[in-house]
């Protein structure tokens, strides 16, 4: 579609159109991709010990290409104390017992295969677990040895070294160093952990981590994986000298940071990092990716990252945190298209993953989530679940529309709450135990998936009860309930995805209908379809146009003329000069 094309208003839309961006149809299956995120841990319990599986993965997978996703992103399942449900990794080349074995990622690859899934794994190479060979070889080794310099190991400050050697703040609360005792039972230097203490921060100043790092991508690309999402891909290389740092440290993914300033986010040298990552995808051909989890702000320094020869696309944490805010979606959506456009690559969109509320959570409050990203309790105030169920589908129908990439996070296609009632002995966040219970943590996002209303526990597993207690309104919530009723959270996002696929949306373009941006809603044109959503209190009246889609599913089968406060409506609009 040329650009004039889309500049010509269909005549069904009197008023301006501003155009942002023309529809791509560069190759790369990426680029307009929907990709699922799977919790392991709470996805299904198939041997019944309380925790999800990879067997339990596989069993469901066939659900998972029903629903019509490209690709699935898989968090941590290798070899891992779980100190940080599995983001502490003391073998990046085998899948931890709680999990399975390597026989079962075959397996669950070979099933994906069959089934035209794509498998996405989590590379985290920031740090690993204190349990890790190499670090415990680096406690064992004497101060200035190549095994310290694995990891950033230094001398404590004050007169005995009984001082951190920095102020740096760790991302779950409290210092992020830990002084260690040396082999002769003498205190010792202090190591560097931007998250748990059981986490070290590797030394990639050190050309063995990078050569360890190369390794692991080969392991997992040689047993056929698509891609990694690369887990806090802005934290790997500190500033020269470790400068002490005065802002906010601990670059909470939920509250954004100002990570051009801050010592240990966003250096230069990450940059030569992933060129050398993304030259060894490329020797398994062009359809294997890389994804940043980059909480880098502004928007242009994040298009950096995606580069031609670096990743092939970061999480869109503006968007994430755009709220329901009209001004604010529009400029998060301009802003995150004009930066990336610029240097060629897609844009992607997320609402929900396994480190913030969840979106159906976070809608269902008039005004910001008490507490959004520390985890919400029963102190706090209660969200109105009904209401952040319809937000989430009109807010999720309103991501779809757009062009570019889609993450969705587990059970959000089925309208899951977060856990609010878990009691603090159930609670396994780090955050919540170093910071005193003081922030909650992530566990509310992270409850086990309900699948058959009639099986114990939802369906999650017929064993153990499951690692964290699943609200009551998990068993109306499950998938076997929900893919019986034509009216269900599931059905419309099936829905959703099957016409996103059918228009091409992902590959669309987009301008705002100017006349349907206003205080309290939000419409673009994504070649000759129209997506509009209601973020005002009052109903609207429905814009002439064929409906294909709206989020409140009774209003589709009442076929009602207005489009109801927080709903969102995909709509035909027919031209001549418009094609996609
Ligand atoms: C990322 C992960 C999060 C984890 C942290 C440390 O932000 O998404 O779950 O705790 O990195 O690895």
């Amino acid at each position: 579609m040329s650009v004039d094309s889309v500049l010509t208003a269909p005549a069904a839309l009197a008023g301006p159109l501003t155009l942002v961006h023309a529809a791509d149809d560069a190759p790369g299956w990426w680029r307009s991709a929907v990709i699922y995120q799977v919790y392991p841990r709470s996805f299904r319990d198939l041997n019944g010990d309380g925790v999800g599986d990879l067997a339990g993965i596989t069993a469901e997978l066939p659900q998972l290409a029903e629903l019509d996703v490209d690709a699935v992103w898989l968090s941590p399942f290798y070899r891992s104390p779980q100190r940080d449900a599995g983001y502490d990794v003391s073998d990046y080349c085998d899948v931890d017992p709680l999990f399975g074995t390597l026989s079962d990622f075959d397996a669950m690859m070979a099933e994906a295969t069959r089934l035209g899934l794509r498998l996405i794994v989590d590379l985290v190479p920031n740090h690993c677990s204190d349990q890790h060979t190499a670090f415990q070889a680096a406690l064992a080794a004497p101060a200035g040895s190549p095994e310290r310099d694995m990891f950033i190991f230094r001398d404590g400050r004050g007169d005995s070294g009984e001082l951190p050697p920095n102020n740096w703040q760790s991302h779950f609360g409290g210092p992020a160093w830990t002084r260690i005792t040396e082999p002769d039972g003498t205190p010792g230097q202090w190591y560097l952990h931007l998250f748990d203490s059981s986490q070290p921060d590797f030394n990639w100043d050190n050309d063995a981590v990078h050569a360890e790092f190369e390794r692991v991508l080969r392991f997992w690309l040689d047993r056929g994986v698509s891609g990694f999402r690369v887990d806090v891909a802005h934290a790997l290389v500190k500033a020269p000298g470790l400068p002490e740092w005065g802002g906010r440290a601990d670059g909470n993914s939920s509250h954004g940071f100002p990570g051009h300033e801050a010592p240990m986010f966003g250096q230069p040298a990450l940059h030569d990092i992933y060129r050398a990552w993304r030259r060894i995808l490329a020797e398994y051909g062009p359809d294997r990716i890389l994804c940043a989890e980059a909480n880098v702000d502004p928007l242009p320094r994040l298009a950096d990252w995606v580069r031609p020869d670096e990743m092939h696309q970061a999480f869109n944490f503006p968007y994430l945190h755009a709220g329901l805010d009209p001004h604010r979606m529009r400029s998060v959506i301009t802003d995150s298209l004009t930066a990336l456009d610029a240097v060629g690559a897609p844009s992607t969109w997320v609402l929900s993953n396994h480190d913030v509320v969840r979106h159906a959570t976070r809608f269902g409050y008039n005004g910001p989530a008490p507490r959004d990203g520390d985890g919400i309790g029963p102190a706090d105030a209660q969200p109105d679940e009904e209401l952040g169920r319809s937000r989430a589908a009109a807010a999720s129908m309103f991501m779809l529309g757009l062009p570019g990439g889609a993450y969705l996070y587990q059970g959000e296609e089925l309208g899951l709450p977060d856990g609010i009632d878990i009691p603090d002995h159930k609670r396994q966040d780090p955050t919540f135990g170093r910071t005193g219970g003081e922030r909650l943590g992530r566990d509310g996002c992270r409850v086990p998936l309900p699948w058959r209303a009639a099986e114990p526990h939802a369906g999650f597993g017929a064993g153990a009860d499951p690692w964290l207690p699943q609200p009551a309104s998990f068993t109306a919530l499950a998938r076997d309930t929900q893919a019986a009723s034509p009216s269900s959270h599931l059905n419309l996002y099936r829905r959703m995805l099957e016409l996103r696929r059918e228009l091409r949306l992902g590959q669309g373009s987009l301008a705002w209908i100017e006349d349907w941006c206003t205080d309290s809603s939000l419409a673009f044109l994504n070649g000759s379809t129209a997506v509009l959503m209601n973020l005002g209190g009052d109903p609207l009246e429905l814009p002439a146009g064929q409906v294909l889609l709206r989020s409140s599913t009774s209003a589709q089968h009442d076929g009602a003329h207005q489009l109801s406060s927080g709903e969102t409506v995909w709509l035909e609009i027919y031209t001549e000069d418009t094609e996609n």
